[in-house]
Protein backbone atom coordinates (compact mmCIF):
# COMPACT_ATOMS: atom_id res chain seq x y z
CA UNK A 1 0.00 0.00 0.00
CA UNK A 2 1.23 3.28 -1.05
CA UNK A 3 0.82 5.23 2.69
CA UNK A 4 0.41 8.40 1.34
CA UNK A 5 -2.03 7.90 -1.43
CA UNK A 6 -3.68 6.43 1.06
CA UNK A 7 -3.60 9.36 3.30
CA UNK A 8 -4.45 11.69 0.65
CA UNK A 9 -7.82 9.39 -0.14
CA UNK A 10 -8.81 8.96 3.70
CA UNK A 11 -8.88 12.62 3.53
CA UNK A 12 -11.07 13.22 0.61
CA UNK A 13 -13.31 10.92 2.07
CA UNK A 14 -13.52 12.78 5.48
CA UNK A 15 -13.66 16.15 3.74
CA UNK A 16 -16.66 14.83 1.44
CA UNK A 17 -18.35 13.55 4.65
CA UNK A 18 -17.69 16.58 6.27
CA UNK A 19 -20.02 18.54 3.76
CA UNK A 20 -22.77 15.47 3.78
CA UNK A 21 -22.66 16.45 7.94
CA UNK A 22 -22.99 20.16 7.13
CA UNK A 23 -25.72 19.54 4.74
CA UNK A 24 -27.81 17.27 6.80
CA UNK A 25 -26.81 18.57 9.91
CA UNK A 26 -25.41 15.54 11.59
CA UNK A 27 -22.87 15.10 14.31
CA UNK A 28 -21.89 11.05 12.51
CA UNK A 29 -22.24 8.62 9.96
CA UNK A 30 -22.22 5.28 10.75
CA UNK A 31 -20.86 3.40 7.88
CA UNK A 32 -22.26 -0.79 8.39
CA UNK A 33 -20.37 -3.25 6.32
CA UNK A 34 -23.29 -5.57 6.52
CA UNK A 35 -23.98 -9.19 7.67
CA UNK A 36 -24.02 -12.36 6.78
CA UNK A 37 -27.19 -13.88 4.67
CA UNK A 38 -28.41 -17.36 4.86
CA UNK A 39 -30.15 -19.12 2.37
CA UNK A 40 -33.35 -20.05 2.97
CA UNK A 41 -33.71 -22.36 5.24
CA UNK A 42 -30.25 -23.43 5.22
CA UNK A 43 -27.35 -22.55 7.76
CA UNK A 44 -24.59 -21.70 4.57
CA UNK A 45 -24.45 -17.72 4.03
CA UNK A 46 -24.38 -16.51 0.38
CA UNK A 47 -20.77 -14.88 -0.04
CA UNK A 48 -20.07 -11.58 1.59
CA UNK A 49 -19.87 -8.54 -0.37
CA UNK A 50 -19.17 -5.38 1.75
CA UNK A 51 -21.63 -2.63 1.71
CA UNK A 52 -19.46 -0.70 -1.11
CA UNK A 53 -19.90 3.07 1.62
CA UNK A 54 -17.80 1.32 4.14
CA UNK A 55 -15.43 -0.87 1.81
CA UNK A 56 -14.03 2.29 0.19
CA UNK A 57 -12.37 3.60 3.18
CA UNK A 58 -10.27 0.80 3.99
CA UNK A 59 -7.13 -1.00 1.69
CA UNK A 60 -8.41 -4.85 2.10
CA UNK A 61 -11.02 -7.07 2.12
CA UNK A 62 -13.83 -6.13 4.31
CA UNK A 63 -15.77 -8.82 6.17
CA UNK A 64 -18.75 -9.29 8.22
CA UNK A 65 -20.13 -6.81 11.87
CA UNK A 66 -17.58 -3.96 11.38
CA UNK A 67 -18.61 -0.48 11.66
CA UNK A 68 -16.96 2.81 10.72
CA UNK A 69 -17.96 6.15 12.57
CA UNK A 70 -17.13 9.33 10.92
CA UNK A 71 -17.16 12.92 12.92
CA UNK A 72 -16.23 16.09 11.63
CA UNK A 73 -12.80 16.84 12.16
CA UNK A 74 -11.98 13.86 14.00
CA UNK A 75 -9.52 10.63 13.10
CA UNK A 76 -12.58 7.90 11.70
CA UNK A 77 -13.47 5.01 14.10
CA UNK A 78 -13.56 1.35 13.30
CA UNK A 79 -15.38 -0.97 15.16
CA UNK A 80 -13.68 -4.38 14.60
CA UNK A 81 -15.64 -7.59 15.17
CA UNK A 82 -13.83 -9.75 18.11
CA UNK A 83 -15.33 -13.38 17.21
CA UNK A 84 -15.68 -15.82 19.81
CA UNK A 85 -15.50 -18.51 17.34
CA UNK A 86 -13.91 -21.77 17.11
CA UNK A 87 -16.31 -22.84 13.24
CA UNK A 88 -14.05 -19.95 11.52
CA UNK A 89 -10.95 -18.79 10.66
CA UNK A 90 -9.95 -16.06 13.12
CA UNK A 91 -10.50 -12.20 11.93
CA UNK A 92 -7.38 -10.21 13.60
CA UNK A 93 -7.39 -6.85 12.81
CA UNK A 94 -4.60 -6.52 9.67
CA UNK A 95 -1.53 -5.42 10.50
CA UNK A 96 0.12 -2.30 8.21
CA UNK A 97 0.08 1.06 8.42
CA UNK A 98 -3.47 1.94 7.61
CA UNK A 99 -3.81 1.96 11.39
CA UNK A 100 -2.26 5.06 11.61
CA UNK A 101 -5.64 6.63 9.97
CA UNK A 102 -7.55 5.09 12.26
CA UNK A 103 -9.04 4.67 16.14
CA UNK A 104 -9.58 0.98 16.34
CA UNK A 105 -12.40 -0.37 18.32
CA UNK A 106 -12.35 -4.21 18.87
CA UNK A 107 -15.48 -5.22 20.70
CA UNK A 108 -17.65 -8.37 20.87
CA UNK A 109 -21.33 -8.62 19.29
CA UNK A 110 -22.74 -7.54 22.62
CA UNK A 111 -20.77 -4.64 23.60
CA UNK A 112 -22.29 -1.15 23.33
CA UNK A 113 -19.56 0.46 21.07
CA UNK A 114 -22.40 2.70 20.00
CA UNK A 115 -23.44 4.05 23.28
CA UNK A 116 -21.24 7.24 23.05
CA UNK A 117 -22.51 7.89 19.77
CA UNK A 118 -24.04 11.94 19.24
CA UNK A 119 -27.61 12.31 18.61
CA UNK A 120 -27.25 13.36 15.64
CA UNK A 121 -26.16 10.59 14.02
CA UNK A 122 -27.27 8.53 10.57
CA UNK A 123 -26.65 5.68 9.62
CA UNK A 124 -25.62 3.89 5.96
CA UNK A 125 -25.68 0.75 5.19
CA UNK A 126 -27.80 -2.73 5.35
CA UNK A 127 -29.40 -3.63 8.62
CA UNK A 128 -29.94 -0.08 10.46
CA UNK A 129 -29.63 -0.02 14.09
CA UNK A 130 -32.24 2.06 16.39
CA UNK A 131 -29.58 4.45 17.63
CA UNK A 132 -28.97 5.82 13.95
CA UNK A 133 -31.20 7.71 11.46
CA UNK A 134 -31.83 6.56 8.68
CA UNK A 135 -31.41 9.91 6.33
CA UNK A 136 -33.87 10.52 3.29
CA UNK A 137 -31.26 11.37 0.46
CA UNK A 138 -28.16 10.76 2.30
CA UNK A 139 -27.08 7.81 0.20
CA UNK A 140 -27.64 9.86 -2.73
CA UNK A 141 -25.49 12.94 -1.51
CA UNK A 142 -22.51 10.60 -0.93
CA UNK A 143 -22.91 8.49 -3.87
CA UNK A 144 -22.91 11.15 -6.11
CA UNK A 145 -19.11 11.40 -5.11
CA UNK A 146 -18.11 8.23 -5.59
CA UNK A 147 -17.90 8.24 -9.33
CA UNK A 148 -14.60 10.63 -9.11
CA UNK A 149 -12.14 7.92 -8.06
CA UNK A 150 -9.06 9.59 -5.74
CA UNK A 151 -5.84 8.32 -6.81
CA UNK A 152 -5.38 5.39 -4.39
CA UNK A 153 -8.99 4.16 -6.10
CA UNK A 154 -7.70 3.99 -9.82
CA UNK A 155 -4.38 2.21 -8.30
CA UNK A 156 -6.42 -0.31 -7.22
CA UNK A 157 -8.28 -0.53 -10.45
CA UNK A 158 -5.26 -0.74 -12.18
CA UNK A 159 -3.87 -3.76 -9.94
CA UNK A 160 -7.49 -5.55 -10.52
CA UNK A 161 -7.17 -4.93 -14.35
CA UNK A 162 -3.54 -6.71 -14.52
CA UNK A 163 -4.59 -9.38 -12.44
CA UNK A 164 -7.69 -10.05 -14.85
CA UNK A 165 -5.45 -9.45 -17.91
CA UNK A 166 -3.43 -12.30 -16.88
CA UNK A 167 -6.32 -14.41 -16.66
CA UNK A 168 -7.89 -13.29 -20.03
CA UNK A 169 -4.36 -14.41 -21.61
CA UNK A 170 -4.93 -17.51 -20.08
CA UNK A 171 -8.56 -18.13 -21.27
CA UNK A 172 -7.09 -17.56 -24.50
CA UNK A 173 -4.79 -20.30 -24.80
CA UNK A 174 -7.18 -22.58 -23.23
CA UNK A 175 -9.70 -21.97 -25.62
CA UNK A 176 -6.95 -22.34 -28.58
CA UNK A 177 -6.43 -25.67 -27.24
CA UNK A 178 -9.87 -26.48 -27.55
CA UNK A 179 -10.69 -26.69 -23.74
CA UNK A 180 -14.12 -26.48 -22.73
CA UNK A 181 -16.38 -23.02 -20.52
CA UNK A 182 -15.33 -24.74 -17.50
CA UNK A 183 -11.86 -25.44 -18.17
CA UNK A 184 -11.49 -22.38 -19.83
CA UNK A 185 -12.85 -20.47 -16.58
CA UNK A 186 -10.63 -22.15 -14.56
CA UNK A 187 -7.86 -21.40 -16.59
CA UNK A 188 -8.93 -17.49 -15.91
CA UNK A 189 -9.26 -17.76 -11.96
CA UNK A 190 -5.81 -19.46 -11.32
CA UNK A 191 -3.89 -17.12 -13.51
CA UNK A 192 -6.17 -13.72 -11.80
CA UNK A 193 -5.74 -15.61 -8.72
CA UNK A 194 -8.87 -15.54 -7.45
CA UNK A 195 -11.69 -17.90 -6.34
CA UNK A 196 -15.46 -17.56 -8.23
CA UNK A 197 -16.76 -16.23 -5.05
CA UNK A 198 -13.94 -13.54 -5.04
CA UNK A 199 -15.14 -12.78 -8.48
CA UNK A 200 -16.55 -9.12 -8.95
CA UNK A 201 -19.35 -10.64 -10.99
CA UNK A 202 -19.80 -14.42 -11.61
CA UNK A 203 -16.91 -13.89 -14.97
CA UNK A 204 -18.95 -14.65 -18.35
CA UNK A 205 -17.36 -17.64 -20.79
CA UNK A 206 -19.04 -18.11 -23.62
CA UNK A 207 -17.80 -20.24 -26.81
CA UNK A 208 -19.74 -19.80 -30.47
CA UNK A 209 -23.30 -19.35 -29.95
CA UNK A 210 -23.38 -18.70 -26.45
CA UNK A 211 -21.46 -15.14 -26.98
CA UNK A 212 -24.78 -14.67 -28.28
CA UNK A 213 -25.76 -14.59 -24.58
CA UNK A 214 -24.98 -11.02 -22.67
CA UNK A 215 -24.67 -12.27 -19.67
CA UNK A 216 -24.46 -16.03 -20.34
CA UNK A 217 -24.64 -17.75 -16.69
CA UNK A 218 -23.30 -21.21 -17.34
CA UNK A 219 -19.71 -22.79 -17.69
CA UNK A 220 -20.36 -26.28 -20.35
CA UNK A 221 -18.33 -28.66 -19.03
CA UNK A 222 -18.16 -29.91 -22.60
CA UNK A 223 -15.28 -29.07 -25.34
CA UNK A 224 -17.28 -28.02 -28.44
CA UNK A 225 -16.47 -30.20 -31.28
CA UNK A 226 -16.03 -26.88 -33.27
CA UNK A 227 -14.89 -24.03 -31.57
CA UNK A 228 -14.77 -20.77 -33.28
CA UNK A 229 -15.87 -18.06 -30.68
CA UNK A 230 -14.82 -17.60 -27.20
CA UNK A 231 -16.54 -14.45 -25.26
CA UNK A 232 -14.82 -14.06 -21.72
CA UNK A 233 -16.46 -11.08 -19.81
CA UNK A 234 -14.39 -11.30 -16.33
CA UNK A 235 -12.43 -9.22 -14.37
CA UNK A 236 -10.81 -9.17 -10.75
CA UNK A 237 -11.02 -7.45 -7.45
CA UNK A 238 -8.75 -5.51 -5.18
CA UNK A 239 -10.00 -4.97 -2.06
CA UNK A 240 -13.34 -4.11 -3.31
CA UNK A 241 -12.53 -2.62 -6.80
CA UNK A 242 -13.82 -3.98 -9.41
CA UNK A 243 -12.00 -4.78 -13.09
CA UNK A 244 -14.74 -5.25 -15.88
CA UNK A 245 -13.05 -6.71 -18.76
CA UNK A 246 -14.14 -8.30 -22.11
CA UNK A 247 -12.43 -9.90 -24.87
CA UNK A 248 -13.33 -12.19 -28.09
CA UNK A 249 -11.20 -14.44 -29.12
CA UNK A 250 -11.41 -16.44 -32.67
CA UNK A 251 -9.32 -19.69 -33.80
CA UNK A 252 -9.85 -18.70 -37.93
CA UNK A 253 -9.32 -15.60 -40.02
CA UNK A 254 -12.69 -15.44 -41.58
CA UNK A 255 -15.49 -13.03 -42.34
CA UNK A 256 -16.23 -12.90 -38.26
CA UNK A 257 -12.50 -11.81 -37.61
CA UNK A 258 -13.11 -9.78 -39.97
CA UNK A 259 -15.98 -7.81 -38.32
CA UNK A 260 -14.40 -8.47 -34.53
CA UNK A 261 -11.44 -6.48 -35.99
CA UNK A 262 -14.02 -3.69 -37.07
CA UNK A 263 -15.34 -3.86 -33.91
CA UNK A 264 -12.06 -3.45 -31.89
CA UNK A 265 -10.71 -0.05 -33.88
CA UNK A 266 -14.14 1.33 -32.98
CA UNK A 267 -13.91 0.55 -30.09
CA UNK A 268 -10.86 2.40 -29.58
CA UNK A 269 -11.99 5.40 -31.01
CA UNK A 270 -14.47 5.69 -28.30
CA UNK A 271 -12.61 4.86 -25.69
CA UNK A 272 -10.30 7.87 -26.51
CA UNK A 273 -12.66 9.81 -26.87
CA UNK A 274 -14.32 9.74 -23.16
CA UNK A 275 -13.04 13.32 -21.75
CA UNK A 276 -14.35 15.07 -19.35
CA UNK A 277 -16.82 17.76 -20.51
CA UNK A 278 -18.56 14.66 -22.72
CA UNK A 279 -21.76 13.67 -22.11
CA UNK A 280 -21.92 9.78 -22.39
CA UNK A 281 -25.01 9.31 -24.13
CA UNK A 282 -23.33 10.86 -26.76
CA UNK A 283 -20.67 8.40 -26.57
CA UNK A 284 -24.03 5.80 -27.04
CA UNK A 285 -24.98 7.49 -29.65
CA UNK A 286 -21.77 7.34 -31.73
CA UNK A 287 -21.88 3.53 -30.62
CA UNK A 288 -25.25 3.22 -32.81
CA UNK A 289 -23.94 4.88 -35.82
CA UNK A 290 -20.33 2.99 -36.09
CA UNK A 291 -22.31 -0.29 -35.30
CA UNK A 292 -24.15 1.05 -38.73
CA UNK A 293 -21.07 1.67 -40.32
CA UNK A 294 -19.61 -1.53 -39.57
CA UNK A 295 -23.01 -3.50 -40.55
CA UNK A 296 -23.03 -1.59 -44.17
CA UNK A 297 -19.22 -2.07 -44.38
CA UNK A 298 -19.40 -5.56 -43.67
CA UNK A 299 -22.39 -6.07 -45.94
CA UNK A 300 -25.23 -7.34 -43.15
CA UNK A 301 -27.22 -4.39 -43.88
CA UNK A 302 -27.30 -2.56 -46.91
CA UNK A 303 -29.67 0.76 -45.47
CA UNK A 304 -27.34 3.69 -45.24
CA UNK A 305 -26.71 4.60 -41.64
CA UNK A 306 -28.98 7.14 -41.41
CA UNK A 307 -31.50 4.55 -42.77
CA UNK A 308 -30.69 1.84 -40.15
CA UNK A 309 -30.76 4.90 -37.27
CA UNK A 310 -34.31 5.65 -38.30
CA UNK A 311 -35.48 1.92 -38.08
CA UNK A 312 -33.19 1.33 -35.49
CA UNK A 313 -31.02 -1.33 -37.03
CA UNK A 314 -28.12 -1.33 -34.89
CA UNK A 315 -30.27 -2.33 -31.90
CA UNK A 316 -30.79 -5.56 -32.95
CA UNK A 317 -26.91 -6.25 -32.61
CA UNK A 318 -26.04 -3.81 -30.08
CA UNK A 319 -28.80 -4.05 -27.56
CA UNK A 320 -27.42 -3.23 -24.43
CA UNK A 321 -25.80 -0.09 -23.18
CA UNK A 322 -22.16 1.61 -24.48
CA UNK A 323 -21.37 0.77 -20.63
CA UNK A 324 -21.17 2.23 -16.91
CA UNK A 325 -19.30 3.34 -14.10
CA UNK A 326 -17.23 1.04 -12.41
CA UNK A 327 -15.61 1.30 -8.77
CA UNK A 328 -16.28 -1.32 -6.15
CA UNK A 329 -19.27 -2.14 -8.41
CA UNK A 330 -19.10 -3.69 -11.00
CA UNK A 331 -22.23 -0.87 -11.77
CA UNK A 332 -21.41 1.33 -9.61
CA UNK A 333 -23.60 3.84 -7.85
CA UNK A 334 -24.83 7.31 -9.27
CA UNK A 335 -24.85 6.30 -12.58
CA UNK A 336 -28.25 8.23 -13.33
CA UNK A 337 -27.93 10.98 -10.88
CA UNK A 338 -27.18 14.11 -12.26
CA UNK A 339 -26.47 15.92 -8.99
CA UNK A 340 -25.96 15.77 -5.17
CA UNK A 341 -29.27 15.69 -4.34
CA UNK A 342 -30.14 12.61 -6.28
CA UNK A 343 -31.73 13.79 -9.36
CA UNK A 344 -31.96 11.48 -12.09
CA UNK A 345 -31.75 11.38 -15.35
CA UNK A 346 -32.36 8.44 -17.59
CA UNK A 347 -31.92 8.21 -21.60
CA UNK A 348 -35.24 7.28 -22.97
CA UNK A 349 -34.46 5.95 -26.00
CA UNK A 350 -31.30 3.95 -24.77
CA UNK A 351 -33.18 2.42 -21.77
CA UNK A 352 -30.27 -0.26 -20.90
CA UNK A 353 -27.65 2.69 -20.66
CA UNK A 354 -26.83 2.59 -16.94
CA UNK A 355 -24.88 6.17 -17.21
CA UNK A 356 -26.45 9.28 -18.15
CA UNK A 357 -23.49 11.52 -16.52
CA UNK A 358 -21.31 14.42 -18.11
CA UNK A 359 -17.81 12.73 -18.00
CA UNK A 360 -15.41 14.40 -15.05
CA UNK A 361 -11.89 13.87 -14.81
CA UNK A 362 -10.60 10.91 -12.89
CA UNK A 363 -14.33 8.99 -13.29
CA UNK A 364 -13.49 5.37 -13.96
CA UNK A 365 -15.79 3.69 -16.95
CA UNK A 366 -16.09 1.39 -18.98
CA UNK A 367 -16.96 1.45 -22.96
CA UNK A 368 -18.25 -1.87 -24.25
CA UNK A 369 -19.58 -1.71 -27.41
CA UNK A 370 -21.24 -5.36 -29.02
CA UNK A 371 -22.13 -6.66 -32.01
CA UNK A 372 -24.11 -10.78 -31.65
CA UNK A 373 -26.20 -12.69 -33.54
CA UNK A 374 -29.22 -13.13 -31.09
CA UNK A 375 -31.67 -15.67 -32.76
CA UNK A 376 -34.84 -13.50 -30.60
CA UNK A 377 -33.96 -10.16 -31.36
CA UNK A 378 -33.52 -11.16 -35.54
CA UNK A 379 -37.25 -12.57 -35.32
CA UNK A 380 -38.33 -9.58 -34.11
CA UNK A 381 -36.88 -7.63 -36.78
CA UNK A 382 -38.12 -9.39 -39.14
CA UNK A 383 -41.86 -9.49 -37.83
CA UNK A 384 -41.64 -5.78 -36.38
CA UNK A 385 -39.44 -3.72 -39.29
CA UNK A 386 -40.22 -3.66 -42.85
CA UNK A 387 -37.87 -3.57 -45.40
CA UNK A 388 -34.66 -3.98 -42.65
CA UNK A 389 -32.09 -4.31 -45.50
CA UNK A 390 -30.37 -6.97 -43.80
CA UNK A 391 -28.75 -10.42 -45.49
CA UNK A 392 -30.58 -13.37 -44.00
CA UNK A 393 -28.15 -15.52 -45.58
CA UNK A 394 -25.20 -14.14 -44.06
CA UNK A 395 -26.36 -13.75 -40.95
CA UNK A 396 -27.11 -17.49 -40.85
CA UNK A 397 -23.58 -18.21 -41.54
CA UNK A 398 -22.43 -15.49 -38.44
CA UNK A 399 -25.46 -16.89 -36.14
CA UNK A 400 -22.72 -20.44 -34.89
CA UNK A 401 -19.99 -17.55 -33.68
CA UNK A 402 -22.39 -15.75 -31.10
CA UNK A 403 -21.09 -12.64 -31.24
CA UNK A 404 -18.74 -10.05 -29.88
CA UNK A 405 -17.87 -7.83 -27.31
CA UNK A 406 -15.36 -5.58 -26.29
CA UNK A 407 -14.76 -4.36 -23.12
CA UNK A 408 -11.82 -1.75 -21.78
CA UNK A 409 -11.46 0.42 -18.17
CA UNK A 410 -11.00 3.70 -18.72
CA UNK A 411 -10.11 6.91 -16.49
CA UNK A 412 -11.64 9.92 -17.86
CA UNK A 413 -8.48 12.99 -18.29
CA UNK A 414 -8.98 16.46 -18.93
CA UNK A 415 -7.38 15.57 -22.75
CA UNK A 416 -6.54 12.10 -23.37
CA UNK A 417 -8.20 8.93 -21.23
CA UNK A 418 -6.04 6.29 -19.48
CA UNK A 419 -7.39 3.25 -20.64
CA UNK A 420 -6.10 1.30 -17.94
CA UNK A 421 -7.41 -2.75 -20.00
CA UNK A 422 -4.93 -1.77 -23.32
CA UNK A 423 -2.32 -0.56 -20.96
CA UNK A 424 -2.25 -3.69 -19.12
CA UNK A 425 -2.29 -5.82 -22.22
CA UNK A 426 0.44 -4.09 -23.59
CA UNK A 427 -1.55 -3.00 -27.23
N1 LIG B 1 -19.77 -7.67 -16.81
C1 LIG B 1 -20.98 -6.97 -16.87
C2 LIG B 1 -20.86 -5.76 -17.67
O1 LIG B 1 -19.99 -5.68 -18.51
O2 LIG B 1 -21.56 -4.82 -17.52
MN1 LIG C 1 -19.27 -3.70 -18.08
MN1 LIG D 1 -18.24 -6.83 -18.50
Amino acid sequence: MNTSSYQEHIATLQARYAKAMQHFNLDAIVLASGQKTYYFQDDHTAPFHAYSGAQQWLPFTLNTDTYLIIQAGQKPRIVWPIRDDFWHAPNPVPAGEWQDEWDISPARVDDKWFSGLPQKCAWLGPQPQSFAQTIEGLNAYVDFSKAVKTPFEINAMRLATERAVKGHLAAKEAFLAGMSELEIHLAFLQASQQTAAQEPYPGIVGVNEHAAVLHYEHKDINRSARPLTLLIDAGANEHGYASDITRTFVRHDDEFSALVNSLDTMEQHLASSAMSGVDYRSIHQEALVGIAHILHDHKICRLSVDEQMAKAIPQVFFPHGIGHLLGLQVHDVGGFQIDELGTTRKDENSPFLRLTRTLKKDMVITIEPGLYFVPMLLEKMQADIPQHGCDLELIERFKPYGGIRIEDNIVVKDDLPINLTRNAFGQ
